[in-house]
């Protein structure tokens, strides 16, 4: 017996008859600290839970786990560790091993110096009495989405500068912004790993210009930060060097926000509700590190995910939360996954032998039930689904929140049960069938607390190295976004000169022909 043995047999199942079993259910069902995820509306039995975790024993999962808490080199092609955790520790946590403890007091330093930064900013602002309004972030990638997400999701309602974002080379935001923002009360954080994103340097460029032609060099320099692992580089782009964060590359990208890549978000929102995420975060790395894998929620979830991609073949996965204040989840999420694990080589560079990263979507839910749930309900692909529910709102219309708690477990409830017409004797009956048996998780949160969705996040990221681990492939590496970023520098002088164009294939010359022409 394998898997595919085991997911021949499920498909003849149904979730009616399966969700009958409450020991299967107490399997499927798991807290830790403020989340409670329940994964018992997935076309999965006992057997098929203890193969998957034979797997994750098989695939050396525990000994990869020491090995991620430790910062061994995992990210074997760009010959990296992949601290992120670290991050999230407390001065006083026993580390791992030596990288990770290094990496601990970095990551203690570099957030004194970012806390010293939000004291002086909100406290004194920028000098000749001008306080901080504005706070422009520009970056691109896990140097936006991170920051992005936390100050819709948890920033709402505190008193402090207006956050803004850019982070496309799409100009409309950014000339927006500059034709309405005050420059002598706005504060430009240039947030690039490498610093090296033509689309951040670019747009940096834009403010820069922006800020020094109405406040002079020097207004310009007391207002502009970088946050990086490249400081020389930001140096030489005129950021000084007291005003350059630190971060390093044993952070990837998408695993940023909890670095001083935050220091946008600390700086509108305060850097306490920025230290509330990292702690929820922290115990969730505990759990991850420490609890059994068959009690594990990231694991548990990581087992699901290659179910569903591998065993059952599901080829992409919606993400629904049930919060608009999580509105970017899906897209937050879209990259970290996808980055990570849309992959097609093992760690040594041997071909994958099964699927990797489901195209990830989704939208929030009420406003996306009225947009694409029929295909969820109808559809002839079965998508699993993924809800995100928060218990207690942060608003005092509580008879709202029921209704909108209730169309969230409606939906899963249909989904799983559907909605069986075909022996009415309805004209209609054909149409108004539902198969049911479609597959979704609920992940309930306490409240969208800070610590609520570091832990969020956390679990997410942790599930991300499970799946990888499950596959063998690496997710800390990212050489699938190089090509294009290559072309487009080649492809941008045919848009000026006849003769670039001419050496370029006929698909693209037919477009920059229809591009002049217009
Ligand atoms: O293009 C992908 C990527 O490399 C992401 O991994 C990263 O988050 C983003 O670009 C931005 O990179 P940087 O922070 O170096 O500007």
């Amino acid at each position: 017996m394998n898997l595919v043995d085991d997911a021949a047999r499920l498909r003849r199942s149904t979730l009616a008859q399966l969700t009958l079993d409450d020991e299967r259910g107490a399997r499927l069902r798991l807290r830790s600290g403020p989340l409670h995820a329940d994964f018992s509306r997935q076309l999965v039995d006992g057997a098929a839970l203890d193969r998957l975790l034979q797997l994750a024993e098989r695939a050396g999962l525990e000994r990869m786990r020491t090995e991620l808490a430790a910062g061994e080199a995992l990210n074997s092609s760009e010959g990296r560790a992949a601290l992120h955790h670290s991050l999230r520790a407390e001065a006083a946590d026993a580390a791992d091993g030596e990288a990770a403890s290094h990496a601990q007091a970095e990551a203690a330093r570099a957030a004194q110096l970012v806390q010293g930064w939000v004291d002086k900013l909100r406290t004194d602002g920028l000098g000749e009495g001008r306080e901080v309004r504005e706070v422009v972030n520009i970056g691109i990638g896990g140097s936006d989405l991170g920051p992005r997400l936390l100050a819709e999701a948890i920033g709402g309602g505190a008193p402090g500068p207006r956050l803004h974002f850019v982070s496309s080379i799409d100009a409309h935001r950014a000339a927006d912004l500059i034709a309405r923002l005050d420059p002598a009360h706005t504060v430009v954080v240039l947030v690039s790993k490498s610093f090296g994103t033509e689309e951040t340097l670019l747009n940096g460029n834009l403010f820069i210009d922006w800020l020094s032609r109405a406040l002079g060099a020097e207004g310009m320099r007391a207002r502009v930060f970088a946050v990086t692992a490249n400081i020389a580089a930001a140096e030489k782009f005129g950021v000084t060097a007291s005003r350059c964060l630190p971060i390093w590359e044993w952070v990837g990208g998408r695993y940023s926000m909890w670095s001083a890549v935050g220091f946008s978000f600390a700086l509108a929102h305060g850097a306490a509700a920025f230290r509330r995420l990292l702690d929820g975060a922290r115990q969730m790395d505990r759990h991850f590190f420490e609890a059994p894998l068959a009690r594990n929620l990231p694991v548990l979830r990581g087992l699901i995910e290659h179910w569903n991609r591998v065993a059952l073949d599901h080829r992409s996965r919606c993400v629904v939360p049930y919060d608009v204040r999580l509105a970017l989840l899906p897209a937050y999420l879209q990259q970290l996954e996808m980055e990570s694990n849309g992959k097609s080589v093992r760690r040594g560079g041997e071909p994958v032998a099964q699927p990797t990263a489901p195209v990830v979507w989704g939208g929030v839910g009420t406003d996306a039930q009225h947009a694409f749930f029929q295909a969820l309900h109808q559809g002839t692909q079965v998508v699993p689904v993924e809800f995100i529910g928060v218990i207690q709102p942060a608003h005092p219309h509580q008879a709202h929140h029921r209704v909108l708690l209730a169309n969230l477990l409606a939906q899963s409830a249909a989904l799983a049960y559907g909605h069986d017409t075909r022996d009415s004797d309805d004209p209609l009956a054909a149409h108004k069938h539902h198969g049911g048996n479609r597959p979704s998780t609920v992940i309930l949160l306490d409240a969208l607390t800070p610590e609520a969705l570091g832990a969020l996040i956390a679990m997410y990221e942790h599930s991300v190295f499970v799946e990888a681990c499950l596959v063998g492939i690496n997710p800390f590496d990212q050489w699938g976004v190089e090509l294009g970023k290559r072309i487009a520098r080649q492809f941008l002088p045919a848009l000026s000169s006849e003769a670039e164009a001419a050496a370029l294939d006929p698909g693209t010359q037919a477009l920059i022909r229809e591009i002049r022409s217009r």
